[in-house]
């Protein structure tokens, strides 16, 4: 009988359950393990060094504890800064990270005009302006580091109705307009923004393309398994998929329910508490 891969999808929150779902949709045959750094939430706001060390520390614990065959990092904030750092440190486990899908919407954009949507941190990443000039050098591409987004998007997965004002103060500056140009394509580079996407669609001021990475980097997980364990059998994995939260504080009905919608069975509680760290 194949093992049943072992894939462990991590992010600050709840923001990573967006990539889960196509992980789950091409690789049915996966067990999954959801990993929120909820104590750690959010990361946004971190500096650089005091994020690597939380994600080290993080990994450290779920890699000795889980032993995942695969771990995806579904998390910009995060992909943008630890990659190396975990690759170095466990060199026979695959990362696979998530990164603002500049490229894309760089070759889709017709007005040549588009907006990247992210954490603070995210949009400060030398990464990300590497993406810029790399790929969007002849885009004008307006980064917008929104500080509650992401907060937005946790409490309504916990069931709270986001107040329209909030969400449009956060995503207006991505909406852009140049003589008779506009801005046509934002990039959602923060994975929690997807849980909003409805609202987003309702809410902006035009109708615009919202690239979301998620089913490209559960492509990739898919590609990553498939050298390991081969193309993805028609044989659900055993057990329970679960969700692991690093506060230890067990979640609210209304999110237990979401959870379990997305086809998560099981609660896991594991306190790593944050240690007074620097803010940016
Ligand atoms: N979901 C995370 C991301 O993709 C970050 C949210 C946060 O913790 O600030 O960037």
């Amino acid at each position: 009988m194949p093992r049943t891969p072992n894939v462990l999808v991590f992010d600050s929150g709840l923001g990573g359950l967006t990539v889960l779902a196509e992980v789950m949709r091409l690789r049915p045959d996966a067990h999954c393990i959801y990993a929120a750094d909820d104590a750690g939430f959010p990361y946004g706001r971190l500096t650089e060094a005091a994020l690597v060390g939380r994600v080290a520390e993080v990994m450290t614990r779920l890699i000795g504890q889980l032993a995942p065959d695969a771990i995806v990092i579904a998390c910009n904030t995060a992909s943008t800064l630890v990659l190396p750092h975990l690759r170095a440190a466990y060199p026979r486990i695959p990362f696979v990270g998530t990164v603002p899908a500049i490229k894309p919407a760089a070759a889709q954009s017709r007005s040549k005009m588009i907006s990247v949507l992210a954490t603070p941190g995210t949009v400060a990443r030398d990464y990300t302006r590497e993406l810029v000039r790399t790929y969007a050098a002849h885009c004008e591409v307006t980064l917008v580091g929104s500080d509650r987004l992401a907060a937005v998007a946790e409490a309504f997965m916990k069931g709270e109705k986001p107040a329209d004002a909030d969400i449009l103060a956060e995503i207006s500056p991505c909406f852009v307009e140049s003589g008779a140009a506009r801005t046509d394509c934002i990039v959602l580079a923060c994975t929690h923004y997807p849980l909003l996407l409805a609202e987003l669609k309702r809410l902006a001021p035009w109708p615009v393309t919202w690239i979301d990475p998620a089913e490209a980097i559960a492509r990739r997980v898919d590609h990553v398994l498939g050298e390991e364990f081969g193309m993805a059998g028609g044989r659900p994995a055993p057990g329970a998929h679960c969700a692991l939260f690093t506060a230890g504080i067990a979640p609210a009905a209304a999110l237990k329910e979401a959870l379990a919608a997305r086809g998560i069975g099981k609660i896991v509680l594991e306190p790593i508490p944050l240690e007074p760290v620097d803010l940016q």
